[in-house]
């Protein structure tokens, strides 16, 4: 998809369709106002008869018969007016270009930088509409066998931009562009199946993106892992004919000021190992990827973008399967630094590659730690798929993590790392064990982890319940969400000083 600039207004665009933005209970204002005029009060009566309630991410496809230049009218739903905020606007304008482009439009026009009422930024509007738009735009998985290629969405133009404003529009799109590829990117890596995603083809695929995007990366194999000491994601990586693979990224741009590490779960399958899962969902632990999906993305994205911080990729790969050769419980395992892990359950793997991987980043002289991995079923008990958990040891730096994903447009929840907690992993053999128990599950995970950041500024985010959407929306098809990877981004703008 190209994004376009152009002066016209939504009254003398000649596309396939323009979009234009209602909220609940209101009659249609702005670009949707316009468009109305045009129709002839259409809209305002569609509105009247409740046919367009305005709900969030209700698109309504009107045929303009020669009363507007553009073909179709499509009216979305930005939910109710006190909820119409940059994460409604998202949505919206996904769940438009998704419905347009599978009417078969091709051209399509907008003027999201004056989609909401009230105090949001023109920039910011902008961004979330084009972000949400290739979001909604990707359609997911491979093609099955057989089907014609389908058609896709080709010009999305702003409109309303006078030649100004054009100007300070060009950076906010292409930055758009970066982020929303980078998201679809993550997704496309997390949806492949186990057998083509291994430790070794996700380190093939960080040469390639780091190639494309002017990184620096290093793939650590077994015997280097073995020397340096990384015990944790050496064991669990035991059980599998595919070895495990620590990658690392290197994005330098500033050799003064924070080195923040983006650390990403990377276990291409995770069946539990002999703490083996149950049946029922195990092929979803394909995705138990996905944080390493949202760090390899962030980071190409970064280098793309250029961005004025020095920052660290480290992902722990492995998978996880019971064999002969597998883990086991009672193991005790020495990480990196020299930390005894006493294992209580091999499906509680994440934590241990990470454990590792936080070791290393410090000792590559990272300021600040951020994990992203999908580690604990009980955070989806607690937050459902609609936020994702938010853990750390320094207040300053989580409210940063918190803001980045406000601006991402990631809901995310902070939960306490209170010391009582910390009880739950006391062994009697080793320094900790790796199974806190049933209750605060996603807290003793988030502990487990603090222990191997020491004194380093560190966030945790659990994306287990965020990383896949297990049936279609509006905004976006089922499967993989990318979670993560856009509020590393906003974080990574943030300490390079941008307005992100
Ligand atoms: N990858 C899973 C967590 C997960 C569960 C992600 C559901 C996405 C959806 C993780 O490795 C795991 O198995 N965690 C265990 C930890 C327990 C043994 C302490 C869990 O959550 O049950
Ligand atoms: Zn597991
Ligand atoms: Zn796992």
């Amino acid at each position: 998809m190209e994004i376009r600039l152009s002066a016209e207004s939504v009254a003398e665009y000649g596309g396939d369709a323009v979009v234009v933005a209602v909220v609940e209970k209101a009659a249609p204002s702005g670009a949707a106002a316009a468009a109305d005029e045009r129709l002839g009060g259409l809209i305002g009566r569609l509105v009247a008869a409740g046919e367009i309630k305005g709900k969030q991410s209700e698109v309504t496809i009107l045929h303009t018969q020669g009363k507007l230049p553009a073909a179709r009218v499509a009216v979305v739903g930005l939910g109710r007016a006190e909820d119409a905020d940059l994460l409604a606007l998202r949505g919206a304008m996904g769940a438009a270009a998704r419905a347009l482009r599978d009417r078969g439009c091709r051209r399509v026009g907008v003027t999201c930088h004056q989609a909401l009422p009230g105090t949001a930024r023109a920039e910011h509007c902008m961004r979330a509409a084009l972000e949400g738009a290739y979001v909604g735009l990707y359609r997911g998985g491979e093609r099955k066998s057989g089907q014609e290629l389908p058609e896709e969405l080709e010009e999305l133009w702003l409109l309303g931009m006078a030649e100004g404003p054009q100007e300070a529009a060009a950076a906010v799109v292409r930055t758009a562009r970066v982020v929303g590829e980078a998201t679809n990117y993550a997704r496309r890596l997390v949806n492949l199946p186990a057998n083509q995603v291994t430790p070794r083809s996700l380190a093939e695929e960080a040469v390639e993106v780091a190639k494309r995007t002017g990184l620096e990366v290093e793939v650590l194999e077994p015997p280097q892992l073995r020397e340096l000491g990384l015990g944790a994601l050496l064991a669990v990586g035991e059980g599998s004919e595919q070895p495990p693979r620590l990658i690392v990224l290197r994005h330098h741009r500033k050799r003064t000021g924070p080195r923040v590490a983006f650390v990403g779960k990377g276990l291409t399958f995770d069946s539990g190992g002999i703490s083996i899962k149950p049946t029922d969902g195990m092929h979803l632990m394909k995705s138990d990827m996905a944080g390493a999906a949202a760090v390899l993305a962030a980071m190409g994205a970064a280098g793309e973008l250029k961005l004025e911080v020095d920052l660290l990729g480290v992902i722990p790969a492995a998978e996880n399967l019971p064999s002969g050769r597998a883990y086991r419980p009672g193991d005790v395992l020495t990480a990196l630094g020299g930390k005894t892990i006493e294992v209580i359950s091999t499906d509680a793997e994440g934590r241990l590659v990470l454990a590792d991987a936080l070791g290393y980043a410090r000792q590559l002289g990272a300021s600040h730690l951020v994990d992203v991995a999908t580690l604990t079923g009980a955070c989806v008990v607690a937050l459902g798929h609609v936020a994702a958990g938010v853990m750390g040891n320094d207040n300053e730096f989580v409210e940063a993590v918190l803001d980045a994903g406000e601006r991402a447009g990631e809901r995310m929840w902070r939960l306490p790392l209170f010391p009582e907690y910390r009880r739950q992993l006391d062994s009697k053999i080793a320094d900790l064990k790796n199974v806190g128990g049933r209750p605060a599950g996603t807290i003793t995970g988030g502990w487990f982890l603090r222990e191997f950041a020491g004194d380093t500024a560190w966030v945790h985010i659990d994306i287990a319940g965020t990383a896949w959407s297990e049936q279609d929306e509006p905004h976006q098809v089922e499967g993989a969400t990318g979670a993560g990877t856009r509020t590393l981004i906003a974080l990574a703008e943030r300490m390079a000083g941008g307005t992100g």
